[in-house]
């Protein structure tokens, strides 16, 4: 079956409709994950709610979270000083120009961020407070203020939860940014060569990153082990003098601070004197951790490039190893220098890798290995869980440190990795274009290199807050966000948006023992807290122990049913509260509002038929009736044919059910009538009566009118739409048929003689189907569209012609014939023959 055009167009709305619905699910999905949730704090934690604190006098039962944005229709409207519904919020509170950027910094800046160096500086004691001093004089000239290599530098983030929020850090490098370089050297015996090369090369070190900033400094340092067995012998000789033209062995001295002389350097190197161990592996990371803890001492600047090169040509010990020296005590991460010597060596451990990388992840250092081929393999290792840490390899008499410290520095100024310190449910991630600006996206990188000075990197920082932290946990968290391997940094205040002020007291939407909560909870936002003894809205329901034992909460014993009170009421303190019908006379009753009177069977349109009440959904029926609905009479009286004398259940022909004669069927068929009356083949009343109706109705039969008004007074037909039998009426239906028509009447009797008759207004004839028509139709058809064919073959070969005589006639006027003359015309020639002449000379 071919669809109907009305089915093609209900399909096409069906699926407009279904498009339309699927656009909305989105918005419903939204409204909805606010609608469910039932606490201030759940709610501000789902993205685009808010929350409506107004009390519940004026705001009723409506849901207290919902979505501002479009839900208008949902819920009721808030009154708006009672919303809540929090933003993020970003304001930069520190904002000092990066000094790439030309040298106008802002004075109130400077002066604050100076005031808070030299607060750092103080705190390090009376010896680098000179040192401080002396080292803002040396880079005077060149700035008066810090440098400032990163912008902005504290910024306040307010965040709601699931939400992430971008803003941009700048970073450039500075020219002249300082730097500060410390070698640390293995002084063991065979490393006496690299010291004696380092003291000649120590001025053309100095030179080489002169060249690259003005302000640099340099020191220098050195470590052999602990001296405990079985690191160095205490064979009390060796102990003095462990080799020829050595010095006794040590742990860690630092021979020069932090320096702008570099001649003091080759000096100091000169005449560090060499020392012997036993064990291969050295005390390097004794040193290393003194070196960069002991801030003071070293004479690290604070807003400088931190270097600390470690050169050796052996392995290290760490955390365990001093076990073997019989030490155990952990190192605890802090400084020992007494006179420039490791006080602590022998008493506490090696410290552990780990530990290394935490403080000089604080100090901001960048490590720079430089060790021989032989140890190469362990540092590349080992700097993998160093921050900021690199390695280089050193030729054997230590000839290529400086073109290995060039390169190394080169690399790590000209790299910017940027780190924080966000921890919970705070993500931040971060995106550049580093130096490739004109590129459309920006990459999720934390990382770019090969810059050069002055040149701007921009990072997106996107902070994310992935969840809320704990019940209990501070919702303020300050986050560090910093380039490796440099003190400077972004701080972001973050304030994560996790609670309601509501919730807090103090605030207006706060009591306690309210009355709002009947005295026995906190009304907080617009609800009430209840204590433990008290439950409900109001916290008007005792609870547990205290709770009515006989209570047997809103479900019957046993049930699985997962409506309380059976769907039909509220649980209110754990007993039921039926529903209010509209309709008086229905009511709900029960302990679980399990009973109802009102969804009984119907027969007839009436509850129980009429004949009974509905009781809990059963009809209880009146004596003498019986059935689901009351349906069934139960006594005979009804099925006694009234007016024949001698009485018989349904005239003998049938049974009485429910007080109605069911009638007996024969061969013949089934007799009819209330009482089953009428036999199956008695059709004398409907052959007597058919003339007349006949004639009457329709003029047509057996009687002419004359006839008709002769024989037929005692009855005149009554038209009717619809012609039914009512049995239970006596009334008994007629058919046949006249002349290739059908009729059909029905009829009752009044007594003896006279009859109701029913019958419809026309006969039932089939249609006339006229045959000429349809065959000229069919004929003609065939003709017109022999025509219609032929029509256009004669336009087709008509159009065809025109074209190829056009294309003839424009084919006639672009030849160039000479008109004069016919092309085909040949002029007559005349060949004449001598007969006589035969080629003879
Ligand atoms: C943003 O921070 C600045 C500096 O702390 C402050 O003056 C300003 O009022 C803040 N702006 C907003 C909107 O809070
Ligand atoms: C080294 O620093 C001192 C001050 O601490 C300064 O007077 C001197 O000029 C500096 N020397 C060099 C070579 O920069
Ligand atoms: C020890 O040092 C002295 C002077 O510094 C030097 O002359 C001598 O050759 C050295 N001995 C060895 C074995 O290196
Ligand atoms: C992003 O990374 C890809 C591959 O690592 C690189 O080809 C592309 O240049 C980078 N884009 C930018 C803007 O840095
Ligand atoms: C969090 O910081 C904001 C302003 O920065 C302050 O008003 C609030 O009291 C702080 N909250 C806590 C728990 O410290
Ligand atoms: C990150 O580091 C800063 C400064 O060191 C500190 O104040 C802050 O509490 C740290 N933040 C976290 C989340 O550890
Ligand atoms: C518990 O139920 C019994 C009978 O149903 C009743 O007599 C008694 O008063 C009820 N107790 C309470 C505390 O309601
Ligand atoms: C249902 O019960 C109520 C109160 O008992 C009564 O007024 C009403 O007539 C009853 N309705 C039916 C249909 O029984
Ligand atoms: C309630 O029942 C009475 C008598 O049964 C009837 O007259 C009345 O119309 C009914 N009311 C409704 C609202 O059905
Ligand atoms: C039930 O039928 C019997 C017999 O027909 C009759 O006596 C009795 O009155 C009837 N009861 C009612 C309530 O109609
Ligand atoms: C009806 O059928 C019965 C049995 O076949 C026959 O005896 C009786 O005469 C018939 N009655 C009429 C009116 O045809
Ligand atoms: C039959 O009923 C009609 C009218 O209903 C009446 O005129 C006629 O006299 C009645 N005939 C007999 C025999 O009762």
């Amino acid at each position: 079956m071919t669809p109907k055009p009305t089915q093609l167009v209900q399909i096409f709305l069906w699926i407009v409709c279904l498009y339309i619905s699927q656009l909305k699910a989105d918005t419903y999905l939204n409204k909805n994950r606010c609608i469910s949730k039932t606490r201030c704090d759940e709610c501000i934690q789902t993205p685009s709610c808010a929350w409506c604190y107004e009390p519940a006098e004026t705001f009723g039962d409506h849901p207290r979270c919902y979505q501002p944005a479009g839900g208008k229709q949902l819920h009721k409207q808030c009154a708006p000083e009672y919303e809540y519904f929090p933003n993020n919020f970003f304001n930069v509170t520190i904002k000092k120009r990066l000094t790439s950027e030309g040298l106008a910094v802002g004075g109130g800046g400077g002066g604050f961020a100076g005031g808070a160096a030299g607060a750092a500086w103080g705190a390090g004691g009376a010896a680098a407070s000179g040192s401080a001093s002396a080292s803002g004089g040396s880079f005077s000239q060149s700035s008066s203020a810090e440098m400032v290599q990163i912008t902005p530098q504290r910024v306040h983030l307010k965040l709601r939860a699931r939400e992430s929020y971008s803003f941009h850090v700048q970073y450039a490098q500075a020219e002249d940014y300082p730097v500060d370089l410390y070698y640390l050297m293995d002084l063991s015996k065979s490393m006496e060569d690299d010291k004696d090369k380092l003291s000649v090369l120590g001025n053309k070190l100095a030179e080489t990153m002169q060249a690259m900033t003005k302000d640099f400094k340099l020191g220098f340092g050195s470590f052999v082990d602990k001296v405990v067995m079985p690191y160095v012998s205490t064979v009390p000789s060796k102990l003095r003098r462990p080799c020829t033209n050595c010095t006794a062995p040590y742990g860690y001295k630092n021979h020069l601070t932090l320096n702008n002389d570099t001649t003091k350097f080759s000096e100091m190197v000169r005449s560090a004197k060499v020392s012997g161990n036993l064990d291969a592996p050295e005390g390097g990371f004794d040193a290393i951790m003194q070196a960069v803890v002991c801030t003071q001492q070293i004479g690290w600047r604070d807003k400088a490039r931190k270097l600390l090169v470690f050169s050796t040509d052996d392995g290290f010990h760490y955390a365990g190893d001093g076990k073997l020296g019989g030490i155990i005590r952990p190192n605890d991460g802090r400084c020992h220098l007494q006179d420039n010597y490791y006080s602590y060596s022998s008493i506490q451990d090696y410290p552990s890798i780990s530990q290394l990388n935490l403080k000089i992840k604080q100090q901001a250092i960048n490590v720079i290995f430089a060790v021989t081929e032989k140890q190469i393999g362990v540092y590349n290792k080992l700097k993998e869980h160093i921050e900021g840490a690199s390695s280089g390899m050193l030729s054997d008499d230590s000839s290529n440190v400086v073109e290995l410290v060039r390169k190394q520095y080169e690399a790590i100024s000209s790299t910017v990795e940027m780190r924080d310190n966000a921890t919970g449910g705070v993500v931040i991630k971060y995106y550049s274009k580093c130096l490739n600006t004109g590129a459309e996206l920006e990459n999720n990188t934390n990382m770019c290199e090969n810059f050069k000075v002055g040149e701007r990197i921009d990072f997106r920082l996107e902070v994310f807050l992935k969840e809320c932290p704990e019940k209990g946990k501070s919702l303020n968290q300050t986050i560090q966000v910093y380039p490796v391997g440099l003190s400077e940094s972004v701080f972001i205040d973050l304030e994560m948006l996790c609670s309601c002020p509501c919730e807090k007291p103090g605030d207006v939407g706060y009591e306690e023992h309210s009355p709002r909560c009947s005295g026995f909870g906190t009304y907080k936002c617009g609800i009430c807290e209840c204590d433990k003894l008290h439950t409900g809205r109001k916290c008007e329901c005792l609870q547990g122990a205290a709770a009515n034992k006989n209570a047997t909460g809103c479900r019957p014993p046993g049930s699985t049913d997962t409506a309380e009170c059976s769907g039909k009421g509220t649980c209110i303190c754990d007993r039921c509260e039926c529903d209010q019908r509209e309709n008086a006379n229905e009511t709900i009753s029960g302990f679980w509002c399990e009973c109802d009177n009102y969804s009984c069977y119907r027969h007839g349109g009436e509850i129980c038929g009429g004949h009974g009440t509905c009781e809990c959904g059963k009809c209880q029926c009146l004596p003498n009736w019986s059935g689901d609905a009351c349906e069934c009479y139960t006594e005979t009286d009804t099925c006694y044919p009234p007016h024949k004398k001698d009485k018989k259940i349904c005239d003998g022909h049938g049974q009485c059910k429910c007080g109605v004669c069911q009638c007996d069927t024969n061969e013949q068929g089934k007799y009819t009538g209330r009482y089953c009356e009428r036999c199956p083949n008695c059709t004398e009343t409907c052959d007597e009566l058919k003339p007349c109706v006949l004639c009457q109705m329709y003029h047509v039969g057996p009687y002419n009118d004359n006839t008709c008004v002769e024989k037929c007074g005692n009855f005149t037909p009554e038209e009717v739409e619809v012609i039914r039998a009512d049995e239970q009426n006596d009334e008994f239906p007629c058919a046949g048929s006249e002349n290739h028509c059908r009729y059909v009447f029905v009829y009752k009797k009044l007594n003896e003689t006279h009859y109701a008759v029913k019958a419809p207004k026309e006969l039932e004839c089939p249609p006339k189907v006229f045959i000429l028509g349809l065959v000229l139709g069919v004929i003609a058809a065939v003709v017109l569209m022999g025509l219609a064919i032929l029509l256009l073959w004669k336009l087709l070969t008509t159009i065809h012609d025109r074209r190829e005589f056009a294309k003839f006639e424009k084919e006639r006027m672009m030849a160039k014939w000479d008109t004069g003359e016919n092309p085909i015309y040949k002029q007559a020639t005349s060949t004449f023959k001598n007969p006589t002449y035969a080629g003879k000379g």
